[in-house]
């Protein structure tokens, strides 16, 4: 009990400080909210921006074997039908008569530690039943008994984009894509086609993808809008277990590279498995504000399921040709896939610090320095002493055309500290009147011990550089 309201107190101070500070806000509030959307603000924008890049640096620019695609949230409709999502991908869904909550039956059944994984609706039934029968199955949100049964509830999400009709119908219904992978599999011809890469090779990618989740109410983590980083790696399928073992450790070490300890992370195997693969395991965190390991990323491997149903289903010829063996076939895929809302909640979560600095209590988002938001904060001691700020607003503009700066003359200079916390810059710079006065240089206190030392105006680049590296 003790445990689980920690949880529920650490999810709210991390939903109230991104709020208060600007990383993430409610979608559509002001209307009331529109449930499973979030919007970014600034701080929000440039910490996804920097995990985005940390990501595609690893997985795109510093690799010889990886390319780049941006590709459209709108596809032609058949793409769907032929990976088998417009068929399957669905969630069992419960409705509670009473208040009208819908929950996701197989979450319901975990609670009561029974495995429901893509179990069928006939087992999920049952297994309801058995619970209902000794009174167990309650509302998540008012408690009430009055629960339908089970039913399967696509997470398709549709659109009429470019119809000429109003009416959503089989024949003009275009979906918004549900993984950001099914682009990567349409232009597998083109890349191949243009650039020429030899096997193995992969198509990286990193954009919107949407879902009609059942219960969206796990702040970012699971949202029916969310942002998915993926790459597929093309194969022969004799090489597949060498480059699933490669990549595993890659992306697992890409996790401690970036601050995570190791401790906080582990493999998840599943046994039962999508529809498209042979192979899964998630890379799990060990979300504090949930109290437990909760998946961020999913090492798939997809055999040579998708360009075989895109090859049938288009008629395009997606096969390969190896000129050193004279052997043609069907590429395999694997695929590392994560989410980069979710994984933006991960680094949120571990960064949270709370400490005693001065005799002070004091909250602070302990980010590795490459992904903080804001790199370094210029404040002039006083805000009503013109030469301070001055020169305080001359070293702010000298710094940000090589660092993520921002100028702070607001309240106090400790107000100014608790703010940099939080948002977690790791650099406060502070001109003060020996900077003026005495050409004494400026003082740069560090965010995780908040100790202070003297540095030369001139020296400032390179000492943040050193120091960010
Ligand atoms: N292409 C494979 C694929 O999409 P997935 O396990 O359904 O596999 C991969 O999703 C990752 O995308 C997950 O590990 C998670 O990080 C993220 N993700 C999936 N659904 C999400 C949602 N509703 N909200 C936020 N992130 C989501």
């Amino acid at each position: 009990m003790a445990e689980q309201k920690k949880q529920t107190d650490l999810m709210e101070k991390l939903v109230s400080l991104a709020k208060r500070r600007g990383f993430i806000y409610q979608g559509s509030e002001i209307y009331g909210g529109l449930p499973g959307t979030y919007d970014y603000g600034h701080y929000g924008v440039l910490l996804k921006d920097n995990i985005r890049n940390a990501w595609l640096k690893h997985m795109v620019q510093l690799r010889d074997d990886v390319y780049g695609l941006d590709s459209a949230i709108f596809m032609h409709p058949q793409t769907w039908v032929a990976s088998g999502h417009v068929g399957s991908f669905d969630d069992p869904q419960i409705d509670c008569r009473t208040c009208k909550n819908r929950m996701r039956a197989d979450h319901v059944l975990e609670s009561f530690n029974v495995s429901a994984d893509k179990a069928s609706i006939e087992f999920i039934n049952t297994e309801l039943d058995k619970l209902r029968s000794t009174k167990k199955l309650k509302c998540t949100n008012c408690g009430g008994v009055d629960l339908t049964p089970a039913r399967r509830f696509s997470l398709m999400v549709k659109s009429n984009l470019g119809s000429p009709v109003d009416t959503l119908t089989e024949e003009n219904v275009v979906y918004l894509r549900p993984e950001t992978c099914g682009g990567i599999y349409l232009e597998y011809k083109n890349t191949v086609d243009s650039l020429h890469p030899k096997l193995p090779f992969g198509i990286a990618q990193v954009g919107k993808a949407f879902r009609n989740e059942i219960a969206a109410r796990q702040f970012i983590f699971r949202t029916r809008e969310f942002e998915q980083m993926e790459m597929q790696y093309f194969l022969d399928p004799k090489d597949m277990d060498k480059s699933y073992e490669m990549w595993k450790e890659i992306r697992f070490n890409w996790y401690l590279a970036h601050g995570i300890n190791k401790e906080s992370l582990r493999w998840y195997k599943h046994e039962k498995l999508a529809h498209y693969a042979s192979q899964a395991f998630d890379i799990e965190y060990d979300y504090k504000c949930f109290g437990g390991f909760k998946e961020v990323e999913g090492i798939h491997a997809r055999g040579n399921w998708d360009l075989s149903q895109h090859s049938k289903f288009s008629g395009a010829d997606l096969s390969y040709f190896n000129e050193e063996t004279k052997e043609r076939f069907i590429p395999h895929i694997m695929e590392t896939s994560a989410g980069l809302g979710r994984m933006l909640l991960m680094f949120l979560d571990h960064a949270y610090t709370e400490d005693e600095l001065g005799g002070e209590k004091r909250v602070y988002l302990k980010f590795p320095k490459e992904l903080a938001p804001v790199k370094v904060a210029v404040f002039p001691l006083l805000k009503n002493k013109p030469q301070l700020v001055e020169k305080a607003r001359e070293i702010y503009k000298n710094l940000r055309n090589d660092f993520s700066a921002e100028f702070d003359d607001n309240g106090n200079i400790g107000k100014r500290y608790r703010r940099q916390d939080e948002i977690g810059t790791p650099f406060c710079v502070t001109v003060d009147f020996d900077t003026v006065e005495k050409n004494a240089g400026v003082t740069v206190r560090d965010r995780d011990s908040g100790k202070q030392e003297r540095v030369k105006i001139e020296e400032l680049p390179i000492y943040l550089k050193n120091k960010l590296q």
